[in-house]
């Protein structure tokens, strides 16, 4: 079973079998972070888009481990102009990697580096390895196309923003869960910032109304799924 770290913010590592991959790693800029980026050890590091508080220490991470960023085109581009490795994908595009497949899925959200290079589309990530598949829907609205994912795809564990403002907030993240039908949800991009202040334990009561299991993961916190 692979196992899932939540590192704060949008920020996730998951361990499979074979491989390592780290998602929006925002740490060195979040002081909520339970890790330094020089801790982290991975083969992969996955953008859903450009964002400071997503793109955070991808960069240095992927150099120092000569992990391969997974990204939307444009900003797999950027990545490699500032000397990473790279395996650029786009939207309803997937590719079976040595340890599993990552597919890209629409997110409706923008894309820009801190530097003003535009990133292309914003994406969410479906990764399947050992036989389990995780949802990671980066920063987005709530849209009805959720319900194809989740009828096209039997999802394990969704990973879905509650913190309003930038992203969905607790009512959309609820209706986003239900449509999506994963075995478990569990929220995240919340209380990073004070505009993004959202109570998790509420997210988990309006999804448990409507039918589906969610969980909240401690910042530091790990799950098997
Ligand atoms: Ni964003
Ligand atoms: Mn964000």
């Amino acid at each position: 079973m692979p196992k899932l770290t939540y590192l704060g913010h949008s920020a996730f590592l998951i361990e499979g079998s074979k491989a390592r991959l780290i998602i929006d790693p925002f740490l060195s800029g979040n002081p909520k972070a339970p890790k330094k980026p020089e801790e982290i050890k991975v083969d992969y590091v996955l953008l859903s888009h450009a964002h400071g508080d997503h793109l955070g220490d991808a960069i240095a991470i992927a150099k120092a481990n000569k992990a391969t960023v997974v990204a939307p085109f444009e900003l797999a581009g950027y990545c490699e102009s500032k000397g990473t490795l790279t395996h650029p994908l786009h939207i309803g595009g997937g590719f079976n990697f040595p340890f599993g497949r990552i597919k890209l899925t629409i997110a409706h959200h923008g894309s820009v580096t801190p530097d003003g290079v535009y990133g292309g589309s914003p994406c969410g990530f479906l990764v399947t390895m050992d036989g389990k598949t995780l949802y990671h829907s980066g920063d987005t609205a709530l849209f009805y196309d959720m319900k194809l994912i989740g009828e096209m795809n039997a999802i394990d564990v969704a990973l879905l923003p509650i913190g309003d403002n930038f992203t969905m907030g607790i009512p959309d993240a609820a209706k986003a869960a239900e449509l999506l039908n994963a075995r478990l949800t569990v929220p995240m991009h919340y209380d990073t910032f004070d505009l993004i202040k959202a109570d998790p334990n509420e997210f988990v009561k309006q999804a448990s109304a409507k039918g589906r299991k969610a969980q909240v993961v401690p910042v530091g916190g790990t799950l098997e799924y």
